[in-house]
């Protein structure tokens, strides 16, 4: 379907034809309700969408936007098992991992969701005798350190999750998280370890990632060489899909927990990749995180789209990136704990929907996918919030706010007065991008001309604040979901497939056929770029 043909697309564009008429000012002054009308909550979630510069008619057309590409019908085809990622021949059933044992989900004819309650068990039970000490390594002292090795989606949500709720974390249990081949990663992290005390995780989905392998060839060695050949079966376990390449690895699949394919990397936190976690935090806790999930995922799946709120924040993005032509939107949480949560989102949205083609293998004749970028406030206020209030890109941005700290330890008295600061800059970051400062204002107060427009802000620059009681388990499911649901909006009105990533393949298969280039003891016949060539000659030379 070409949606470029549609009414709502032709009104849309129509809208944006006026899109820099469109002043937040004038949006408020004319509005007293718009604030009430247009804050809505899901779950723990109140999101305030006021500050976005669009109309009730842009709403409404957005709304008829997503109707006319059927958001809703995918999204009952998503969650009951139907394989909509068509490029890869899968379902896609993120939701199913935290759907209830009431719940019936068929794939090919089987309840998937037994299953899923199985592992979740075994994960449990595991889980609990790590965290009891019952499991013991192989000198018979329990375990302190969980290494996590995997990278993307097996790396960005236990990262991610395991940062986010440090509050919960089991007194005697620490992750660290190996991703990049680049030896120093894991060589940080293995540098003050006991091998009597460290249990290695190795998450891959495919198990067959060059990058997580290398980690866990190296991790083996490292145990190996301190601790002996047996010690293999009491420090690792493994999360994955492939049973084969598990054996093949060295670990017994007794220790190893499963997934499926129709678990995507990038929306696989709540399966067994979340096991670091669920160290971490407790089965209990994780638990609370799959209820947040599916708090969302109710909402999503049965309110309409108008109050539908990840809904809303997806075709709010489509309206931005599309319609007005802004390439980027930052999101920036308010919260020391959510600091991966931006790296967290860049691949759950630009791996979903950084794409050209759509569906049915025709090219987009439109804009899809944003640059998705952040990091924790305040701290950028002090760095690149210059370019968000004076720069000449508009960037949307999500701020991302709780309302009490996130710790929970009394190592100061005063974390409340700093909380109060913190959500302070937050309100006026998003109270300064929304209504700037105008020429006039800063004539008020400065007495040098030449000054004014240095010091004025323009302000009409759009954001979302989502508010959240505090930042636990089940909150951080529904904020994980509430993104999920808004990157498939994105993806079904721009008529992708959101759950294929293609584009990361032929870098992969290009680093194969360098890795020989660079080794061989003779100068290989070099075939790439002249510029490819030049580099793997003058890194030869380096390296001898
Ligand atoms: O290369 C991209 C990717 O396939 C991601 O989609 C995935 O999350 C990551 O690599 C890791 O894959 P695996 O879990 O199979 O090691």
């Amino acid at each position: 379907m070409d949606i470029t043909t549609t009414d709502a697309w032709q009104a849309l564009r129509t809208h944006a034809e006026h899109f820099s008429d469109l002043e937040l000012r004038s949006l408020f002054a004319e509005d007293a309700d718009r604030v009430e009308r247009m804050t809505l909550s899901v779950g723990d979630l109140v999101v305030d969408f006021s500050k976005h510069r669009v109309t009730p008619d842009v709403i409404t057309d957005l709304v008829a936007l997503a109707e006319t590409t059927g958001v809703a019908g995918r999204t009952s085809a998503m969650m009951r098992g139907d394989r909509i990622n068509s490029t890869e021949d899968r379902a896609v059933l993120h939701t199913a991992l935290r759907a209830t044992t009431s719940r019936m989900i068929e794939v090919d004819g089987v309840d998937v969701v037994p299953d899923v309650h199985r592992v979740l068990r075994q994960m449990a039970a595991f889980t609990d005798r790590v965290r009891d000490g019952d499991w013991v390594g192989a000198t018979g002292m329990p375990i302190e350190t969980v290494v996590n090795i995997g990278i993307g989606g097996s790396d960005l949500g236990p990262v991610m999750a395991y940062e986010a709720l440090a509050a919960f974390r089991h007194p005697r249990l620490r992750c660290r998280f190996v991703s990049n081949v680049d030896s120093t990663d894991l060589a940080a992290a293995l540098s003050d370890l006991d091998p009597s005390t460290t249990m290695f995780v190795i998450s891959s989905k495919t198990f067959t990632t060059q990058e997580t392998l290398t980690n866990a060839r190296s991790a083996r060695g490292w145990l190996i060489d301190r601790l002996g050949d047996d010690a293999v079966a009491k420090h690792f376990v493994a999360v994955s899909t492939n049973a084969d390449e598990v054996a093949a690895f060295g670990i017994d699949t007794a220790n190893m927990f499963g997934f499926w394919d129709w678990v995507g990397g990038r929306y696989s936190l709540d399966s067994a990749i979340g096991l670091s976690l669920m160290l971490a935090i407790g089965a209990e806790a994780f638990g609370e995180m799959l209820d947040g999930f599916r708090i969302v995922d109710d909402h999503f799946a049965s309110t309409p789209i108008e109050a539908n709120v990840p809904a809303l924040l997806g075709l709010i993005e489509v309206w931005y990136r599309t319609f007005c032509d802004l390439p980027t939107r930052a999101v920036l949480p308010y919260s020391r704990y959510l600091h991966r949560f931006p790296a967290y989102l860049q691949q759950l949205d630009m791996e979903s929907n950084g794409k050209r083609v759509r569906i049915d293998g025709e090219s987009v004749t439109y804009e899809t996918g944003p640059i998705i970028w952040g990091e924790p406030g305040t701290n950028g206020q002090h760095s690149f919030h210059q370019l968000l209030h004076q720069g000449t890109t508009v960037v949307p941005t999500d701020f991302i706010v709780m309302g009490s700290p996130d710790h929970t330890d009394e190592v100061f008295v005063d974390a409340e007065a700093h909380h109060d600061l913190l959500v302070a800059n937050c309100f006026a970051q998003a109270e300064a991008l929304a209504f700037g400062k105008t020429p006039q204002e800063v004539a008020e107060t400065e007495p040098e001309p030449a000054l004014v427009s240095h010091r004025s802000f323009p302000g009409n620059r759009p954001s979302t604040m989502i508010m959240a009681p505090a930042l636990t388990p089940s909150v951080l499911g529904q904020l994980v979901a509430l993104y999920e649901h808004q990157v498939f909006t994105q993806g079904v009105v721009w008529g992708l497939n959101s759950f294929d990533q293609w584009g990361v393949e032929l870098g992969k298969v290009l680093a194969v056929a360098i890795v020989p280039e660079l080794t061989a003891d003779e100068e290989p016949v070099l075939a790439h770029d002249a510029s490819t060539n030049a580099l793997i000659r003058r890194y030869r030379a380096l390296r001898k």
